[in-house]
């Protein structure tokens, strides 16, 4: 098969408002970032992903937007974002966008207009219902707490929101709405933009006639994810969107889809789909989730390596061919990788994130490193609600804790701070310097107080950093077909200790050995005395694996 531009990039995430500040006022901008590009280029990534830039009311940190067309103000001006764009193509790298249309804003104006009334030109652009009974028309709840409807006096109806009262759904049942978002998105291609993550894209058709949602026993609400994702007419409209704009452009575009399984991914980004390129799946950051049901994603419990590889190695056997994985251990939405996968322990620290760095990257697919993974940031560790700024956790401790009391308030806070997506959200640690160097000013969110230790500026130059040895995996990749295109086998599926796996690609073999555990273990796959191509300890001692070690091997057939 020929290898695509995106077959063979990485993409490396950046959180804007954390990344870096210019200006002193706590937030991280464009300009900010056009300073840190070369930072991004050293580190050997080829793309660039953005969480949204565009005009916001920040409810949820731009994922709810106003204006689709204009940049944040606290981000910069357009201009600043030419600039960047600019100075990145400079450097060689792409830029892809967060494009977010499964709702916007209420601020924004299609919305201020379709609450008005029922007949004027945005009426139909969302999801409206008549009370049934005086309440709202079904039992779905929102992915941030409380009810998925909002009710309008204006109209007499309710809104429907599958997140917080400020994001309502559009109607992409409405061609108008569809042709709105074509619109939109050729307006950054034009720009020179190379392509788009959609921010769960998967949600954007919902079931006809809206029925009710399973509910837990003992949850206020219905659990919507599996009515709303993979509905009924979203093949038909990545389809359309790939024939009106993406088909248009050299340009690459994952989906974020939570719920989806590799039968979907293969569905709508299959190599002969025609619709998306790749997938976000969910299946290994949604293991361990809490056996109760009505609590969701809340729980402190270790994830099972057996689990972890079943997940993941599921998803390389069934892509293989016919789809593309996108690989990732983190983002905006997770805890950070090393907290959660591995060890946070500053005894081990360093060796695990270079093992979780080798143990992915090694994999069929492209590769995704967010802020500061490259850093083997961790988790912040907070013990307080109000240190928490992120919608989603905040609301749900009120809900379960408050309203619900479905769990303790000092059982949530171990929760949270186990899965809180603030924990990915400090600001980037530049250096020791007073708020790591990101800014002059008071941080939008505190910093993780690691800072002092992990940060950029004691890494770059450090040949045994965790930042060159991602340089280091970023680089492999580049170079070898076998690692970006080579197929997956499995070993040992139910060894909880050890996670390994070869990789076949025309007579070549590599294979890739990680000890995911603080203990020394053995282990033979015939390793011994052969060609290694990058490891965490200075040798290999062939069979003896030290804790968290990994390393990578090339194998004559
Ligand atoms: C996606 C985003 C997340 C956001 C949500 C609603 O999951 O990654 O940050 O809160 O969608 O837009
Ligand atoms: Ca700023």
């Amino acid at each position: 098969m020929t290898k695509k531009w995106w077959q063979g990039s990485v993409v490396y995430q950046v959180y804007p408002r954390s990344y870096q500040d210019s200006n002193g006022d706590g937030i991280g901008d464009l300009p900010g970032l056009t300073q840190r590009l070369p930072y991004i280029k050293k580190l050997g990534a080829d793309v660039i992903w953005l969480n949204p830039i565009y005009k916001s009311p920040d409810k949820d940190n731009g994922y709810d937007i106003s204006d689709y067309r204009s940049i944040q103000p606290a981000y910069g001006t357009m201009d600043d974002f030419d600039t960047m764009l600019e100075s990145a193509h400079k450097q060689g790298l792409k830029i892809l966008m967060d494009l977010v249309v499964n709702h916007t804003s209420d601020k924004h104006e299609w919305f201020e207009q379709s609450r008005q009334s029922k007949d004027n030109p945005y009426s139909d652009y969302y999801i409206w219902r008549d009370p049934v009974d005086g309440h709202a028309p079904n039992n779905w709840g929102s992915y941030f707490s409380g009810p998925a409807w909002t009710y309008e006096p204006k109209r007499g109806q309710y809104y429907l929101h599958l997140f917080a009262p400020g994001q309502p759904d559009l109607n992409w049942e409405n061609p108008k709405v569809r042709q709105e978002v074509y619109s939109l998105m050729k307006f950054w291609l034009d720009k020179g933009v190379k392509g788009f993550r959609m921010d769960v894209i998967n949600l954007i058709s919902k079931p006809a006639g809206l029925p009710d949602a399973p509910q837990a026993p003992g949850a206020p609400y219905g659990n919507v994810e599996p009515l709303v994702s993979d509905g009924p007419r979203l093949n038909e409209f990545l389809h359309e969107m790939n024939q009106e704009v993406l088909s248009k452009y050299d340009i690459m575009t994952v989906g974020e889809m939570p719920g989806s399984t590799p039968e979907d991914a293969i569905e709508y980004t299959g190599l002969k789909s025609n619709e998306l390129n790749m997938v976000f799946q969910f299946e290994h950051v949604g293991l361990a989730a809490n056996p109760d049901k009505k609590l969701g994603k809340w729980n402190d419990q270790p994830i099972q390596l057996v689990d972890l590889k079943k997940a993941l190695s599921r998803w390389q056997v069934e892509l293989d061919g016919k789809g593309w994985n996108s690989l990732y251990w983190n983002n905006h939405d997770q805890p950070r990788a090393v907290s959660r996968f591995a060890t946070d322990d500053p005894k081990y620290r360093v060796k695990a994130a270079k093992m979780l760095g080798t143990t992915l990257h090694m994999m069929q697919g492209t590769p995704y490193v967010y802020e500061g993974e490259e850093l083997g940031e961790t988790n912040v560790h907070y013990q307080k609600l109000d240190q928490y700024e992120d919608i989603e956790s905040i609301n749900a401790y009120h809900q379960l804790v408050e309203k619900d009391q479905a769990v303790d308030g000092t059982t949530m806070l171990k929760y949270m701070e186990n899965m809180s997506r603030d924990n990915a959200r400090t600001p980037m640690q530049w250096d020791d310097s007073n708020n790591a160097g990101f800014t002059t000013g008071k941080p939008w969110f505190a910093l993780n107080p690691n800072y002092t230790e992990i940060n950029a500026k004691s890494q770059v130059d450090d040949p045994d950093s965790v930042f060159n040895y991602y340089r280091q995996l970023i680089d492999l990749r580049h170079n070898s077909d076998l690692i970006t295109l080579g197929t997956y086998e499995e070993i040992d599926p139910d060894d909880n200790e050890v996670f390994a796996y070869r990789r076949h690609y025309q007579g070549q073999t590599l294979l890739v050995i990680s000890n995911f555990t603080d203990q020394t273990v053995q282990r033979d796959y015939g390793q011994a005395n052969s060609k290694r191509l990058i490891g965490n300890y200075e040798d290999s001692q062939n069979d003896t694996l030290r804790p968290y070690e990994t390393n990578v091997y090339l194998l004559n057939d």
